[in-house]
């Protein structure tokens, strides 16, 4: 086992109505000016937001709302609610949604804190980032996983660029998750979601030769869990418990518990972030029309990880660990067809041209400058590989 440190400062606020707590939670830790972020509406629609901003006013706190934030959230719209919130004097930001708002949200915390810094100079790391403002959310979908993570992911539309930073000050203060919010999410969006917590943990989890039991049975039970509740959800989005298990597992799959003493990888998001800067496709759909093209390049090299992952996750009987590996990765496709999910980029709806399978490939290896996956170095050439066998349709 490697040496780690894992600290997860957050606050989980989890259950039925706890949506409540938002104002008092905020004033027991000193803020007092709130600035409320929101996406496309879907929280104006449920009555969330005035349930929200109602127990800020509550708790005797001036408030503003942002919204208009978009799924693959961008820079300059961030840039914009960074304004707002400095004009209003914000002492503290409040994401109601999604990992795309949570991310803005995290990013106009930095900007206000860090006046006349731009978000691409965080972003780039020419500024280091020493301090920000206390940011929290609300959370409407279990997916990205930003509740509790150190990331936050901007797409900067002028630089065609799709990235993330990774900071302790991405830490929200609190996160109230309340599963029944979850009801109305659309199911391609519910789907994407199990995808990307499947992804968080096996981004974790496909590094080999290293042992360690503990972080590697959460992994594996997490997978489980998020497998079998995903498909109850997509039956009954209204099946409040499964909605409980999947919203737990997107928190645990992010918070850095399932890479403790393993590390991470990270390279199948990294082939996702440019599919979503060049497309702007669904974060979740991104991914998983890539995985089989990445993990069939690369099992062999890793036949024993592989191996454990198709029977401890996808309970394989098969005793070959070449076999046991390729019958757990076509289990994992036919498991993402099943709940909708594309298994090519022809699925996620385009033929890349020549030109954009070397765009896609440049964006991912970031200029040619990145080594990707922790199983054997896989550059640019390799990279523009694992696209070409991943835009087609397979039976
Ligand atoms: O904008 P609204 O109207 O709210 O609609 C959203 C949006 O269209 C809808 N939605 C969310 N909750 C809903 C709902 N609709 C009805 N009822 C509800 N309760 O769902 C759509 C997607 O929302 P979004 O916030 O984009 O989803 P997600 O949480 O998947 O976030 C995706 C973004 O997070 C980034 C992704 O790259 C992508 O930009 N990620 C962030 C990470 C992090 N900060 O740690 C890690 C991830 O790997 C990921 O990269
Ligand atoms: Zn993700």
């Amino acid at each position: 086992m490697n040496n780690f440190m894992y600290y997860t400062p957050t606050r989980v606020i989890f259950g039925r109505d706890t949506e409540a707590e938002a104002g008092q939670t905020i004033a027991a830790e000193g803020g007092s000016r709130v600035f409320v972020v929101y996406g496309g509406g879907s929280v104006v629609r449920s009555g969330l937001l005035d349930r929200v901003t109602k127990s800020i006013e509550e708790a005797g706190l001036a408030f503003e709302t942002f919204g208009g934030v978009k799924p693959n959230p961008t820079a300059e719209h961030a840039e914009e609610g960074r304004a707002k919130a400095e004009a209003f004097g914000a002492d503290y930001i409040l994401g109601v949604g999604g990992g795309s708002v949570i991310d803005t949200s995290k990013a106009i915390a930095h900007g206000v804190a860090n006046p006349g810094v731009s978000l691409w100079e965080i972003w780039s790391k020419k500024v280091p980032l020493s301090k920000s403002t206390p940011v929290s959310a609300v959370l409407t979908i279990a997916a990205a996983g930003s509740e509790m993570s150190d990331s936050a992911v901007l797409t900067f539309v002028e630089r065609g660029f799709k990235g993330g930073i990774n900071t302790e000050f991405n830490r929200c203060r609190f996160a109230i998750m309340n599963p029944a919010l979850l009801a109305t999410v659309p199911k391609y969006q519910l789907a994407a979601g199990v995808t990307d917590i499947m992804m968080h943990t096996m981004e974790r989890y496909f590094i080999p030769g290293i042992s360690c039991e503990m972080t590697d049975e959460i992994a594996e039970g997490l997978l489980r869990t998020v497998v079998k509740n995903g498909r109850l959800i997509l039956k009954d989005p209204e099946n409040y418990d499964a909605m409980a298990e999947v919203m737990w597992c997107s928190s645990l799959s992010h918070n850095n518990l399932t890479e403790c003493g393993r590390g991470k990888d990270f390279s199948v998001h990294k082939f996702g972030h440019a599919l979503s800067a060049l497309y702007d496709y669904t974060h979740g759909a991104t991914l998983a029309a890539v995985w089989r093209a990445w993990a069939e390049y690369l099992y062999e090299d890793a036949p024993e990880r592989f191996a454990r992952y198709a029977r401890k996750v996808w309970g394989t009987a098969e005793e070959d660990d070449l076999k046991a590996a390729e019958e757990g990765i076509a289990k994992t496709a036919a498991f993402f067809s099943e709940i909708g999910m594309p298994t090519s980029i022809e699925e996620l709806g385009v033929i890349p041209s020549e030109e954009e399978l070397d765009k896609l490939a440049e964006l991912a290896s970031a200029k040619k400058t990145l080594t990707l996956t922790r199983i054997k170095p896989v550059r640019y050439a390799e990279i523009r590989e694992i696209y070409v066998n991943a835009v087609k349709k397979r039976g």
